[in-house]
C-alpha cells in the first residue's frame, strides 16, 4: 500500500516565482509540484501538496497527518521562526516531518536563524533550492519505511 505524505507549504510561498528571484529562484509553487509529484510517484508515495498563509490550516493538516499516520515534509515559511503552535503540533502528535526551506535561512538575517520546528523535526534541509523537497521526499520515504 503506498504511503501517505503531506507536503505542506506556509505563507508567501503561493507568490514563488515572482516573490525575491534572487533569494527563492524562478521557480513557481506548480513547478516544485509537479517536481514533487513526479519524485513521490517513483517513490511509491501518494502524496498531497498543500499551501496556506493561515497558521491554523498547517496545524491542522499536521493533526491530519498525524491521524492518517502519514508522512510531512513542510516548508513552514516564516512561521518557521515564531509560531510555538507548529511546534507543539509537531510534538504533540509524533508525526515524522522533514524541514525543508529554499533559501539558507543561516546565511540570512539574524530572525531567521532560529527555528522552533527544526527541535521537533527529523530532519532539515536548507539552501538547496527547491531540490530540498525532493530530498526531503527522499528521506521521508526512507522513514516511512523504517
Ligand atoms: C523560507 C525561509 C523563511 O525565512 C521565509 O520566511 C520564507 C521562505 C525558505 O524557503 O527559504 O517564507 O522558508
Amino acid at each position: 500500500m503506498a504511503r501517505d505524505v503531506l507536503v505542506l507549504n506556509g505563507p508567501n510561498l503561493n507568490l514563488l516565482g515572482t516573490r525575491e528571484p534572487g533569494v527563492y529562484g524562478a521557480a513557481t509553487l506548480a513547478d516544485v509540484e509537479l517536481a514533487c509529484r513526479e519524485k513521490a510517484g517513483s517513490l511509491g508515495l501518494a502524496m498531497e501538496f498543500r499551501q496556506s498563509n493561515h497558521e491554523g490550516d498547517l496545524v491542522d493538516w499536521i493533526h491530519e497527518a498525524g491521524r492518517r499516520k502519514a508522512g510531512v515534509v513542510i516548508n513552514p515559511g516564516a512561521y518557521t521562526h515564531t509560531s510555538i503552535a507548529l511546534h507543539d503540533a509537531i510534538k504533540g502528535t509524533g508525526v515524522p516531518l522533514i524541514e525543508v526551506h529554499l533559501s539558507n535561512v543561516h546565511a540570512r538575517e539574524s530572525f531567521r536563524h532560529h527555528s522552533f520546528v527544526s527541535p521537533v523535526a527529523s530532519g532539515v534541509i536548507v539552501g538547496l533550492g527547491p531540490r530540498g523537497y525532493l530530498l526531503a521526499l527522499d528521506a521521508i520515504a526512507a522513514i516511512l519505511a523504517d
